[in-house]
């Protein structure tokens, strides 16, 4: 398991992953995004990354594919900084696995890889929200050191507000905590 930038290579495994969601809510959002022109989608998601052409209201954020040989298993969004819409429902990072391949602990593993690239982005700490009735989602923000913040209503959902301290910053508090 591997986790990639987009790329042209993995067009057959996307089109069959978004297939294989069929009507399910998707997350995380760019996997809403129209990939009919599949060169577009990849520059569309290049320009996120790097800020440029932004929709309103939307921070950069970088796309992540984990892929498994030729196949797309799980993806990821991570946002660079919050703004006020998403500090208060949808925090740093969202991502989902592909349905054939849930439950063997990929959700997991996905969380643990981005919250590693969050930590190359200087971001700390992690803010991970989910839904109060997705166990698996709590489940596995829980796994990655998650500790539960808040939980707020968000169009008349519960929003559980969960923060991670990124692996630098948890050797820091450890070395402090030696002194
Ligand atoms: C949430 C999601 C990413 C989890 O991925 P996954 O690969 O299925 O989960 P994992 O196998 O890594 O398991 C994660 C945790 O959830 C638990 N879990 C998995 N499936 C579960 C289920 N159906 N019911 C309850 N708990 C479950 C696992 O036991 C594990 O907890 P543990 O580490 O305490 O044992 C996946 O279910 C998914 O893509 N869902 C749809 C999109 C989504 O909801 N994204 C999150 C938005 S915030």
């Amino acid at each position: 398991m591997q986790l990639i930038l987009p790329g042209i290579e993995y067009e057959e495994s996307y089109r069959d992953y978004i297939e294989e969601l069929g009507d399910e809510e998707r997350y995380p959002f760019p996997l809403d995004f129209d990939h009919s022109d599949f060169a577009a989608l990849l520059a569309k998601l290049e320009r996120f990354r790097q800020s440029i052409d932004l929709p309103e209201g939307f921070v950069p954020a970088t796309t992540y594919w984990l892929v498994h040989g030729s196949d797309i298993v799980g993806v990821s969004n991570l946002r660079h900084y919050l703004n006020d819409r998403i500090r208060y429902a949808g925090g740093h990072i969202g991502l989902g696995i592909r349905p054939a391949w849930r439950g063997r602990a990929l959700g997991n593993r996905l969380l643990e890889l981005t919250l590693e690239k969050a930590a190359e982005h200087g971001i700390n700490p992690v803010y991970v929200h989910c839904h109060k009735h997705n166990e698996p989602s709590a489940r596995m923000i829980i796994a990655n050191g998650g500790v539960l913040e808040s939980e707020i209503n968000d169009d008349g959902e519960v929003v559980q507000r969960y923060v991670v301290n990124t692996p630098k910053q948890s050797h820091t508090v450890r070395a402090y905590g030696a002194v």
